[in-house]
């Protein structure tokens, strides 16, 4: 058998990349002995009856942080391996000594294992946050043996490895990061986290392109990958959950990183939209989803004539470049709004990311209104996804997206045309195409200025 020594995928046949994966020459012969495998001692073939099974240990106990608890469905299952992921210094060793003081706080023994800082620097760091418990307990080790050493004999009731990329198991050859030292540790602690019934939480390094670094095995043999995201030029933080076991992922934690550590944002919008000049052209204001919560983000949009010999640039912050130049495509074909030689910016503001495609309009509207110099009303909201051909498309949570704009005081939505009805107080303007939207949001059809409308930049 051949199994990838980046993914984990067995194979009969040898091949000089992984069909899984992809990865170029990762696939290195293992033995097997199927039938003596079976003879042998290892676990018994015993089935149970799945209504049977017992569920008790496997209630998530919380973590003291509302924000965390929500993408975590609750909190940390016992006996669970979650793998925390984000750039250097986005602050995920912060927002792990946070969850260990809270734990700490209820009189449980926790241990924070440093295997990159020393302790001096893991105390000073602990004292920004307030006092700090005696319950919380710092093994300085790089040996993942001695991690599960620890683990047993302190009894505690949650251990923290900062960072899996700096722990090594002494049996195996190869440094510390790499793939077979990585994969070699991240297997031994789940084994122990099952074993001793412990949640384990892994700090994860990523990769220049956000990827975790590491094997891709890794993601795999943990319960649960969070990350932390966010730009660090802004105090918002976004922590999410990729994959998770033990409840639904999308979840989003906000916080913002202050002085002392990561504080819970209980209200987003007085931070996404407390700096917005309403009347001001090129911007739109979105009801985006992130997991189940609505969120309102301001997009904005500006444009700027390209020097004579440089191709026009496009730039994007926090929404999708390859949206951005779509939309571009399709306002120029189907709105009536050509932009010729110029650079175009266009960005999600305070720092938060909207990837969904039911941003489409907002940005298109956002990018009209920057163009024609015409603001949008201030009241209004809009959403909806925009197809090639310029139709609106409808996009899922309608009602959830409605109902917080209205909350927030927006009084009007622009909306695909299958929209169902709002709440009471929110008018839906239905548009079907995005000329139609452009004309509804930043001309009065009345006075017959359409046509003013088919401006070139
Ligand atoms: P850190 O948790 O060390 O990041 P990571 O473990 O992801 O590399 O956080 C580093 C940044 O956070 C650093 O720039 C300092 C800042 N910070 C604060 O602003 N306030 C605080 O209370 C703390 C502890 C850190
Ligand atoms: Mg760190």
């Amino acid at each position: 058998m051949h199994r990838c020594t980046s993914c984990g995928v067995a194979t009969a046949r040898w091949a000089g990349r992984c069909p899984a994966c992809g990865e170029w020459n990762a696939l290195r012969e293992e033995a097997v002995a199927v039938a003596a495998e079976r003879a042998g001692t290892g676990d018994p073939a015993t089935t149970v009856a799945l209504c049977a099974v017992d569920v008790s240990g496997a209630a998530p106990c919380p973590t003291g942080l509302t924000e965390l608890d929500r993408v975590l469905g609750g909190g940390l299952v016992p006996g669970s391996v979650t793998l925390l992921g984000g750039e250097p210094g986005v602050g995920k060793s912060t927002l792990l000594l946070q969850v260990l003081r809270s734990v700490a706080l209820t009189g449980a023994v926790v241990v924070l294992v440093s295997a990159e800082e020393s302790a001096a620097q893991v105390r000073l760091r602990a004292e920004r946050l307030g006092p700090v418990p005696p319950t919380l307990l710092l093994l300085e080790a790089t040996d993942v043996r001695a991690v599960g050493r620890c683990a047993a004999e302190t009894t505690a009731a949650l251990v923290v490895v900062d960072s899996i990329q700096a722990v090594a198991d002494p049996d195996v050859v190869g440094l510390p990061g790499g793939v077979p030292q990585v994969r070699a540790c991240a297997e031994y602690l789940v084994r122990v986290a099952k074993v001793d019934q412990v949640p384990f939480v892994l700090v994860g390094h990523v990769t220049k392109d956000g990827a975790l670094a590491g094997p891709r095995v890794l993601e795999h043999l943990v319960d649960t990958v969070m990350t932390v995201e966010g730009d660090r030029h802004h105090a918002l933080r976004m922590v999410r959950a990729t994959k998770h076991r033990f409840g639904p992922t999308g979840e989003l934690g906000l916080f913002t990183m202050g002085e002392a550590g990561l504080a819970a944002v209980t209200d987003p919008h007085s931070l996404l939209l407390g700096d917005r000049r309403p009347g001001t052209p090129g911007s739109a204001v979105l009801p985006a989803m992130e997991g189940q919560r609505a969120l309102l983000v301001e997009i904005q949009a500006l444009w700027a004539p390209s020097p004579p010999s440089s191709p026009p640039r496009r730039s994007a912050q926090g929404v999708d470049s390859r949206r951005l130049a779509l939309l571009l495509a399709v306002l120029e074909q189907h709105g009536g709004v050509v932009l010729g030689h110029t650079d175009v910016f266009a960005s999600a503001v305070g720092g938060i990311r909207v990837t969904e495609p039911a941003a489409d309009l907002a940005l298109a509207l956002a990018l009209a209104s920057a163009v024609t110099g015409r603001a949008l009303p201030v009241d209004v909201v809009a959403f909806g996804e925009v197809g090639l051909g310029g139709e609106i498309r409808q996009v899922p949570h309608a009602p959830r997206r409605l109902s917080e704009a209205a909350r927030i005081g927006f009084r009007r939505a622009l909306v695909p045309a299958s929209c169902p009805d709002g709440p009471d107080g929110m008018e839906l303007v239905r548009v079907a195409s995005v000329e139609e939207a452009v004309v509804v949001a930043l001309t009065d059809e009345h006075r017959g200025e359409r046509r003013a409308l088919r401006v070139t930049a």
